[in-house]
């Protein structure tokens, strides 16, 4: 008997990870969106040179960047979208747009609607930057939901690492509207795939929808922990909705302003240069096209393998070591690209081999910290009832400054050159780690409501004279 009934409690755990890791998992596909349709124009752009009429270096900056822009508004009109409508139907709206703005761009007649497509592409990069997180975050047990969340950034990384070797493979032909057309594949994929799940019980509890809620958890969770859940999340909802000018008060300032700096710093350290550029610069320091296409997938490959690392880390190491570390090795590795660039643009084998070697480490550091734990805090941090318009803030934060490094890396390499750019963004990663290590809470273990609880608790009882989250651990609190 007993052991059927153990047997029988197996089976149910296991259709129960099945159900949550299948639903993170189709969730991911936004991921991979995102990686893929931001990585995939620095190969198009290469075929799309001699295209309608041939494009000046602005034009074709503007292919590039008006897709950031459309993630910033993206990333705002989802957050509100998410509280109002549903988590589940803004993904489902977000799907759509990605199909329309991908075939736009395959299919475009002039520049001007290639233009408009990628806007349009940016608005569905945008809203899921913050929806798929946002989703997985509400659905995933607290014990593993940090490598639940971070499929997302695995996802990223894969898309990204996807759209160079389908950059590579379509060179022969220079079929760019294939490039940008692929993606229409994983589009149509999320949708179909949303449509099988179900909306996030922290939505359904907050719109009063607790039977469908409780229904949905059963799905998700071991049947003793479906009402202790249930119960938790009714607690934290208090006073209901929270509109964008709840975010200013005073206890949710704080987390707003680490989730905002976090945003910064994850771009203003340089990552997207790298992710961009890599191949423009080696190949302007003397490495052959093949070679610095090479390069560039090694860099892809690892981006890819150490956010596997943190996957695996993230729930047992907790958030703030892997952030902490990671950082280090970002600061040590622009450093290093730094003293590669001494002497000029144009590098020895040696040197060259240096430069690749400490973006590789740079790379590999980003991935296992500040790359998914950025993403994974924004969807912890916040409470419930203005969880979806603080990560939209956090989100937009990370759009903007990632369009700013972008539209001035080129002319900034150009001012000061590789040794004084790579050290500027070296210098950047030493606050970024002095931030981190001072403002960043631990999240590793606990429910959401229990890290909500704790932040409301913690702000009470130091009445906040600045912007102020607790120094160091959250999960430490007494
Ligand atoms: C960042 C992107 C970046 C990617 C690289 C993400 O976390 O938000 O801007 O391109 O990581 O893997």
């Amino acid at each position: 008997m007993r052991t059927s009934g153990g047997n029988g409690a197996v089976r149910a755990n296991s259709a129960i990870s099945r159900r949550v890791i299948g639903g993170a998992a189709i969730t991911a596909l936004g991921g991979l969106l995102f990686g893929y349709d931001t990585g995939v124009v620095s190969g198009a752009l290469l075929f799309l040179h001699h295209e309608f009429g041939g494009l000046s270096n602005i034009k074709e900056e503007l292919v590039t960047s008006l897709l950031l822009v459309g993630a910033m508004a993206g990333a705002l009109l989802a957050g509100r979208l998410a509280d109002r409508i549903g988590r589940r139907h803004t993904i489902l709206i977000t799907a759509t747009v990605f199909v329309v703005g991908v075939l736009l761009a395959a299919f475009t007649p002039s520049y001007a609607v290639l233009l408009i497509a990628r806007v349009v592409i940016g608005l569905a990069v945008g809203a899921s930057s913050l929806t798929v997180p946002l989703y997985i975050g509400e659905a995933a047990p607290p014990r593993v939901r940090g490598g639940l969340v971070s499929l997302n950034q695995l996802a990223i990384t894969v898309g990204i690492l996807v759209s160079y070797l389908v950059d590579y493979g379509l060179s022969s032909s220079g079929n760019w509207r294939l490039m940008f057309g692929l993606a229409a594949v994983p589009a149509v994929l999320l949708f179909v795939g949303i449509l099988t799940q179900h909306e996030s019980p922290h939505w359904l509890v907050e719109h009063g929808r607790e039977a469908e809620a409780r229904s949905v958890l059963a799905r998700l969770r071991p049947a003793d922990q479906v009402e202790p859940e249930i119960a938790e999340i009714r607690d934290v909802i208090g006073q209901g909705r929270g509109g964008v000018r709840e975010l200013l008060a005073a206890a949710i300032r704080p987390a707003l302003f680490v989730g905002v700096m976090m945003a910064v710093f994850q771009q203003v350290t340089g990552i997207n240069t790298v992710i961009y550029y890599a191949p423009s610069l080696l190949h302007d320091a003397g490495l052959g096209a093949s070679s610095a296409l090479l390069a560039n997938v090694g860099i892809g490959i690892v981006n890819v393998g150490m956010t596997i690392v943190a996957i695996r880390l993230l729930d047992r190491t907790g958030r703030r070591p892997l952030l902490i570390c990671g950082s280090a090795g970002m600061a040590i590795g622009m450093c290093a690209a730094a003293l590669a660039f001494v002497g000029g643009a144009h590098l020895t084998s040696g040197r060259a081999a240096l430069a690749i070697g400490a973006l590789v480490v740079y790379t590999g550091s980003f991935a296992i910290g500040l790359g998914p734990v950025f993403w994974l805090l924004i969807s912890e941090i916040y409470p419930l009832r203005v969880r979806g318009t603080a990560m939209s803030v956090a989100s937009m934060a990370n759009w903007g400054a990632n369009f700013v490094v972008t539209v001035s890396f080129l002319t900034l390499l150009t001012a000061i050159g590789g040794t004084g750019v790579f050290f500027l963004f070296g210098f950047l990663t030493l606050v970024a780690l002095w931030f981190f290590i001072r403002r960043v809470p631990e999240t590793k273990g606990r429910s959401l409501p229990a890290i909500e609880a704790d932040l409301r608790r913690r702000q009470q009882q130091e009445p906040p004279t600045e912007q102020q989250l607790p120094p160091g651990p959250v999960g430490h609190a007494a």
